[in-house]
């Protein structure tokens, strides 16, 4: 989408409609003020009004509720409902009078919501000009002062690199195999000067005994891949790791999953959609940070040649797994890759992944859990989820959560005694690969589609890409 920032009034923004912002007991500005039906524009949060003043481009005015309750998310949200009205007006064009213009985050979020709003997955339809979905919007304009021009540049790049994970999630895994998804990372890698890629193959996995990564793949016929993107940002801090869970499909292998609800199991790379997204954003805005990202991608098959229930393993750390159940296959792919990460040089690592039934009961599509072995590492990934509205809520990792994942015949089990726990003991298995690295892990198989927010509607969300852009800023040292 384009955006741009202009100092220029409702009349003069050259936009197709206008678009402002009504608080309760609060006034419209007064070129429109005297608009017909302008004494009856609605102030209540989400209402909408539509004038038209003479003169004047149309005029769509959007209640934003009680300034006292009116934040950052409220105001991704009234983005989010502006963009679809201009749709459904089909307006391509729209110039938003921002109720606060100074403000940078403000503008941030305005933008996020506004193009998170403006998405949809068509790329598999034959006909798109000719179905009667709504015209999405084009452009956005805010009238604001020339400061808030990097703010809303950020947020552009953030959520259009949202919308670009939401497309991997959304491609069928006939499509999205690990193989597209490592050509996808040298793709951003080809974009970035800063940015170098580098992809495992099986036979690379294999001579590398990534135990974990080969057993999943081993019952289907597509090649799993090891992707690692390196970004070279510079600045001083530590080199932050990420981790993306890449199961382009997972059908829990020989424990099988229920045919119920198993289409979205193509979405089990959300994890490696955000990760990878987010890796190209951190570059496009030239954040000074070094950074490795690695992606596990493999699907998860039942067949002749599948991993079995009660088949030890030899993870890449040389810790000897029982795979209890096939349908944990998450942690083993993680387990590899977050040994690895540490060992190509990652100083704190976060991994995102798809990773547990039991968080969505837990925390539902609000929050995604965040387990960690470090109270700092833990803290600023809660305040970049807090910051970008991509909302995370810390577990707790007692020793007693250890004691459930330990094997009977091997070092661990992929599966916790009883199924305690479900989330945290995941995290627990996890820890087992991270040695004394500061590390959190955040579970987004809550987050990660189906969400309902306004902005983010049902289907693929992208989520954690904002997250982690966030954290990259914090962790940016100029
Ligand atoms: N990919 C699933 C987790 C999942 C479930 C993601 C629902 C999104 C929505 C994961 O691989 C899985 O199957 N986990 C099992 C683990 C269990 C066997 C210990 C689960 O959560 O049931
Ligand atoms: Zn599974
Ligand atoms: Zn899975």
């Amino acid at each position: 989408m384009k955006v741009e920032v202009k100092q220029a009034d409702l009349a003069g923004a050259g936009a197709e409609l206008a678009v402002v912002g009504l608080f309760e007991g609060g006034e419209l500005p007064g070129e429109i003020a005297s608009a017909p039906g302008a004494d009856e524009a609605r102030s209540g949060f989400k209402k909408l009004s539509l004038l038209r003043p003479e003169g004047f481009p149309p005029v769509l005015v959007v209640g934003l509720g009680e300034r006292e309750e009116f934040g950052l998310e409220e105001l991704r949200v009234v983005g989010a409902v502006a963009a679809k009205e201009a749709a459904r007006l089909e307006v391509g064009s729209i110039a938003w009078a921002l109720p606060d213009p100074d403000n940078a985050d403000a503008a941030e979020a305005l933008v996020t919501g506004t193009i998170l709003a403006s998405y949809r997955f068509d790329r598999f339809k034959s006909d798109r000009e000719n179905d009667d979905s709504p015209r999405l919007l084009e452009s956005l304009t805010l009238l604001g002062p020339a400061e808030i021009e990097d703010a809303a540049m950020t947020g552009r790049v953030a959520a259009e690199a949202q919308n670009r994970a939401r497309d991997l999630q959304s491609t069928p895994a006939n499509v999205a195999t690990p193989t597209f998804l490592a050509e996808r990372a040298e793709e951003i890698a080809t974009g970035f000067d800063a940015v170098s890629a580098e992809v495992l193959s099986r036979s690379e996995i294999e001579a590398k005994k990534m135990g974990g990564l080969l057993a999943v793949s081993q019952g289907g016929p597509q090649e799993p891949k090891l992707i690692v993107l390196r970004y070279s940002g510079g600045g001083s801090g530590p080199t932050l790791g990420l981790v993306g869970k890449g199961v382009t499909f997972d059908t829990g292998g020989i424990s099988l999953k229920p045919g119920a609800g198993m289409p979205d199991m193509k979405m089990d790379m959300s994890g490696a959609a955000a990760v990878l997204e987010a890796v190209a954003a951190i570059a496009e805005l030239g954040l000074a940070l070094d950074l490795i990202a690695v992606v596990p991608s493999t699907e998860n098959m039942p067949s002749g040649t599948a991993v079995k229930p009660g088949d030890i393993i030899t993870q890449y750390n040389g810790k000897t797994v029982e795979v209890n159940n096939t349908d944990a296959e998450g942690r083993l792919i993680l387990a590899d890759a977050l040994a690895y990460a540490i060992e190509q040089g990652a100083e704190r690592i976060v991994d995102l992944a798809t990773l547990t039934g039991a968080v969505v009961i837990a925390l539902g599509s609000t929050y995604a859990a965040v387990i960690a072995n470090d109270d700092a590492l833990a803290e600023e990934v809660i305040e970049a989820g807090a910051d970008s509205g991509e909302l995370a809520w810390r577990l707790p990792l007692h020793p007693e959560y250890k004691q459930l994942m330990k094997g009977k015949f091997a070092d661990l089990s992929n599966l916790a005694a009883k199924r305690k726990a479900g989330t945290i003991t995941a995290g627990a298995f996890l820890e087992e690969f991270v040695g004394e690295t500061p590390w959190a892990h955040v579970d987004i198989a809550g987050t990660a589609w189906d969400v309902g927010r306004e902005y983010v509607g049902n289907g693929a969300s992208g989520f954690g890409v904002r997250l982690l852009v966030e954290l990259a800023r914090h962790h940016s040292t100029t």
